[in-house]
């Protein structure tokens, strides 16, 4: 896969941050920075060519978003599927909690554009609402599939925090799933070891948009660099970072914003989603 330049990924992290700040300071369900949000990514999506959608919902009396991108070539019966929540808490502008796997899964989309990659698989990108309240934004989409369409989604991959400040190098574990999926964390795993970075595997069961997923027994993995867990002196060992302190010490608090970034943790993850992604829908 391509190397996606970190300068860009943090440049499109600036840009959320501004959105949030002209918007009260969040992205959250229901409030003017998540539309605004949503309108500047799916502007950059349309620009490149991708057919998008924004599929509406409701939850608490407000009506929150999905954007869905498809990619114009490959097989539509075979569908590569990666998403993550653009929603963020009330508190902050959730810059790591996800505007991180947000412009990760943006410029690994447009990467697909400027390299001329012609995928054979059906490629099929998704940022979700309302993740916050619940995995609000994907079960719906996922329940709102038809039996059919289910069964076009062949992986999907959940992206959730990927630069956090004192990074873990997580993979989903294929059996922390009913879905996990041997060859989705394998595929993840080679990109980190190839690249000399060691990975845990962790269970991240139903705490983020891959599980109305792995419900509906679609194939699932992704990669997470920690919150409000603790890392210990073993991980730091490895992993560089400060043992005895959370992963993302600023989880879901105002204080998540572009300070709030491991700029390696960051580049890395986003050059792991674009080798999954020319991995396995070439
Ligand atoms: N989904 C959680 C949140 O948005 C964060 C998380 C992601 C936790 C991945 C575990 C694994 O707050
Ligand atoms: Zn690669
Ligand atoms: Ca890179
Ligand atoms: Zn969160
Ligand atoms: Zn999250």
């Amino acid at each position: 896969g391509p190397d996606i330049s970190v300068a860009t990924l943090q440049a499109d992290l600036n840009q959320l941050q501004s959105i949030a700040t002209a918007n009260g300071g969040n992205r959250a369900h229901g409030r003017p920075g998540y539309l605004a949000s949503v309108n500047w990514i799916k502007s950059k999506l349309d620009a490149a060519g991708y057919t998008t959608r924004v599929q509406s919902f409701t939850r608490n009396g407000v009506v929150g978003y999905n954007l869905i991108a498809d990619w114009t070539t490959g097989d539509a019966n075979n569908v590569i599927m990666l998403g993550g929540h653009l929603d963020s808490v009330t508190a902050g502008p959730g810059i790591n909690d996800n505007g991180t796997g947000s412009v990760s899964l943006l410029e690994v989309a447009l990467a697909v554009r400027s390299t001329g990659f012609r995928p054979s698989k059906g490629l099929r990108f998704a940022w979700w609402g309302a993740e916050e309240l619940g995995l609000v934004g994907s079960t719906y989409y996922v329940n709102s599939l038809s039996t059919t369409d289910r069964s076009r989604i062949r992986a999907y991959l959940n992206f959730d925090m990927t630069g956090s400040p004192n990074p873990g190098y997580f993979v989903y574990s294929a059996s922390g799933q009913p879905t996990g999926s041997t060859e989705l964390q394998q595929v993840i795993q080679g990109y980190f070891s190839g690249i000399g970075v060691p990975t845990e595997l962790t269970s991240v069961g139903g705490r983020s948009d891959h599980a109305a997923f792995a419900r509906a027994s679609i194939p699932v993995g992704g990669t997470f660099t920690g919150a409000e867990g603790i890392k210990t002196s073993a991980q730091a060992q490895k992993w560089g970072g400060t043992a005895g302190q959370a992963f993302d010490r600023c989880y879901h608090r105002s204080c998540d914003t572009t300070a709030n970034i491991n700029a390696t943790a960051l580049d890395r993850n986003a050059d792991a989603i674009a080798h999954a992604v020319w991995t396995l829908a070439a």
